[in-house]
């Protein structure tokens, strides 16, 4: 039963797609649901450290890791990233929406071009990557999954992160929609809420001790997130043990949210 059980969580024979993987949270999920066997091709913009990622994973995991570098700005290149993983493994399973970029300024500074850029990278490619991804899930007509980013900005506001909080509330709101639209091809759509880990996205932060001492008094567990903190969270939603959940967002956070 216990074999059985754990069952649930295997990835094998899965084809995975995730973006953002170069480093952080994305390399740390495409880390683990290798892990659990999914086969995985590894989507960024930073071409050196993309290869070296994939390279590491493989090694580590012995699963097939392909990498594809590419700006998710560009909204006529995302239909060219699934072709890709279908050209390579032969069909998609796993889409996991992880990419993202932010500029920190004060709501009265930031430019159109700002604006367009933020919602661009992580909402507008979350959108029709998942677009392009569903109509193949769609074809092969064996269910699926898509996972979204989230934030805590998806539901409360922070200082000088406006525009981002903006596109996560979309990205919230996508995560919904498409979890009602695609529940009958069996297309389960959730999203993951991280709290404040600590990554390159959020040096800034972590840079300042006053920011950073008024963060940790905040989160219940004491202490910022990892990224090994999220791949337990990446598995499950990836996996057959989530199949009956969908159009959630999963708050990641220590236990910000709750208090
Ligand atoms: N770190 C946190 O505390 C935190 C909190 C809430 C939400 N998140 C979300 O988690 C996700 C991962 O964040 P992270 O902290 O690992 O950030 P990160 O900056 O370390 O990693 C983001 C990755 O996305 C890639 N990327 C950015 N713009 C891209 C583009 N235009 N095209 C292709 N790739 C691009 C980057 O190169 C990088 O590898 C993001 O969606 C972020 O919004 C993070």
């Amino acid at each position: 039963m216990a074999t059985k059980s754990i069952e649930l969580f295997a990835l094998d024979g899965k084809i995975g797609l995730v973006t953002g993987a170069a480093r952080g949270l994305g390399r740390a999920m495409a880390a683990g649901l290798a892990g659990a066997g999914a086969d995985l091709l590894l989507v960024d913009v930073l071409e050196d450290t993309l290869a070296q990622t994939a390279s590491d994973i493989r090694n580590e995991t012995g699963r097939r890791l392909d990498h594809l570098s590419t700006d998710l700005g560009n909204t006529g290149a995302l239909e060219s990233i699934v072709a890709a993983c279908v050209d390579r493994f032969g069909r998609l399973d796993i889409l996991v929406n992880n990419a993202a970029t932010t500029v920190r300024k004060p709501f009265t500074e930031i430019t159109p071009e700002q604006f367009d850029r933020i919602m661009a990278v992580n909402a507008k490619a979350a959108y029709f990557l998942s677009q392009h991804a569903a109509r193949q899930m769609i074809r092969q007509n064996t269910g699926g999954k898509i996972i979204n980013m989230a934030s805590l900005t998806s539901e409360i506001g922070m200082p000088n992160i406006t525009a981002y909080g903006a596109s996560k509330g979309g990205v919230y709101a996508l995560t919904k929609g498409l979890a009602v639209e695609l529940a009958a091809h069996r297309i389960c759509v959730n999203a993951i809420a991280p709290g404040f880990f600590v990554t390159d996205l959020t040096s800034p932060v972590w840079d300042s001790a006053d920011k950073r001492a008024w963060i940790q008094s905040r989160i219940p567990l004491g202490r910022p997130g990892s990224p090994d903190d999220i791949v337990g969270t990446a598995i499950y939603l990836a996996s057959a043990a989530s199949d009956y959940l969908t159009g959630r967002v999963i708050f990641l956070d220590g236990g910000w949210m709750a208090s």
